[in-house]
């Protein structure tokens, strides 16, 4: 039986690298549609944690994840060898930076690898990871040539980015449009004949390139608007004009107008980090991409602006920063979620720590959180305890966060969310 009515059938059996916020959900998903889904992760924790049917991405529950294995339709290991039997394998590892902010793609490259050695006749091949255009064609299509195999007939690719927004009620991976872009037409064609199963609509672009591309340019596109936004809430404090009054005005304008909202910075394994793979690949062309990295250079400045405004706030008392308690609230990127990956959190825990306060944080999702200098925990948010501190901060707008009580029991509020919606003396926002 051909790749094609083992997928339409049913039988194909699918495998998913790297089990993370986007490999886990996408598993659920094909194992949902009835496929026998084979999930490989380096982490022989999180393997176990699958089999244990304990799920770790608050957006896949126990129930769905826990009945699938149970039913032997998701298997969870940490041995590449289950490729050879694979018919269809997405590629979801990481693309993070490396120290100096260049793309470091050896996850990548390493699963690329894994897979060479287990690459077999019909197999098709999709890469999830956001990366920089020409990734599939120059790292993926070139290692599986080397082994004499020809793309289109003996094996297919294609990209397709991943679109997933963490703690998004309404968007999950079932009904978020997918982009998808093969090597040649037979490639887009299996690949969308295979994610239309469990994806309401899919749409196919011309190249592997044009869908790599497709991912940055909606990343850029939010990081350049959030960028431009915090330079307007910096001019904004420095004309004495409130920033989110104007920004809720300018939102009722029915057209050419799209609200983006300034905040203490970007976080997530998406925003700050997917644009600069796009200027990275850029160099190489000698052309320097000046929106990125402009909105990189103020987006990334946002901890330390936020460092300097408490600063000021606690000078108008005749406090110091040194020497304070602060209170920072919230240490997840963004509100309602547990995942603390390049959370402006964690920077502006260890400026104010840099700038000798006593910091603490809370964040009933993050009980516990790594900073450079220590491992902190977090303090309920009870009334006792805001009373000990001489600012608090919010950085994250959890909902499940009192306002009210933070507002009548805190000395001090700088609120970098507009979270605190009632006017009061001791409240400063960003
Ligand atoms: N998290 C998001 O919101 C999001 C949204 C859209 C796109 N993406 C992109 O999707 C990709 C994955 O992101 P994520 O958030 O799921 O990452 P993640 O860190 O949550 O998960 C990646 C998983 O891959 C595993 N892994 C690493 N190397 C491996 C290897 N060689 N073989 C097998 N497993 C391996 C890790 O152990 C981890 O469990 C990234 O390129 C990211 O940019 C993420």
């Amino acid at each position: 039986m051909g790749l094609r009515e083992k997928i339409l059938d049913r039988s194909a059996k699918i495998g998913v690298i790297g089990l993370g916020y986007v490999g886990l959900p996408l598993a659920v998903e094909f194992g949902k549609a009835g496929y026998t889904v084979f999930g490989i992760d380096v982490n022989k924790g999180r393997v176990d944690d699958v089999k244990a049917r304990h799920s770790y991405i608050q957006d896949v529950s126990d129930d769905d994840m826990g009945s699938l294995v149970a039913a032997g339709k998701l298997v969870a290991t940490t041995d590449y060898t289950v490729l050879k039997q694979i018919d269809a394998v997405s590629v979801c590892v990481p693309t993070p930076l490396r120290k100096t902010r260049d793309p470091d793609i050896q996850y990548i490259v390493d699963s690329t690898a894994k897979i060479r050695e287990c690459i077999h006749p019909q197999m098709l091949i999709v890469l999830e990871s956001t990366t920089y255009p020409g990734t599939t064609d120059e790292i993926l299509l070139t290692e599986f040539e080397n082994a004499g195999l020809k793309v289109g007939q003996d094996f297919y690719l294609a990209f397709s980015p991943e679109r997933v927004d963490p703690g998004n009620p309404v968007y999950g991976t079932h009904n978020t449009p997918k982009i998808i872009g093969g090597v040649t037409p037979a490639c887009t064609d299996l690949a969308q004949l295979l994610y239309s199963n469990v994806v309401e609509r899919v749409i196919p672009v011309s190249s592997t390139r044009a869908a790599e591309m497709v991912k940055l340019l909606e990343n850029t596109f939010r990081a350049v608007n959030i960028g431009l936004v915090n330079e307007i809430a910096i001019i904004c404090d420095k004309l004495n004009i409130n920033v989110w009054e104007v920004i809720d005005a300018a939102a009722s304008k029915p057209f050419g107008f799209m609200p983006f909202y300034p905040g203490p910075g970007l976080g997530g394994h998406c925003i700050p980090i997917d644009p600069l793979y796009l200027s990275w690949k850029l160099k190489s062309f000698n052309y320097n991409a000046r929106f990125i990295e402009l909105a990189s250079e103020i987006n990334t400045h946002m901890p330390e602006y936020v460092t300097t405004k408490i600063a000021r706030v606690l000078n108008r008392s005749k406090k110091a920063v040194h020497g304070s308690r602060i209170l920072v609230l919230g240490a997840a990127y963004k509100k309602d979620i547990t995942d603390v990956r390049e959370s402006p959190s964690l920077d502006v825990i260890k400026l104010l720590h840099e700038e000798g306060a006593e910091v603490d944080y809370s964040d009933p999702f993050v009980p516990e959180l790594h900073v450079e200098h220590a491992t902190l925990h977090s303090v309920p948010l009870t009334a006792e305890n805001l009373r000990r501190y001489d600012c608090a901060v919010v950085v994250t707008d959890h909902t499940c966060f009192d306002y009210d009580l933070i507002v009548s029991e805190s000395a001090l509020v700088v609120d970098c969310r507009n979270a605190v919606r009632k006017p009061a003396p001791n409240v400063v926002k960003l």
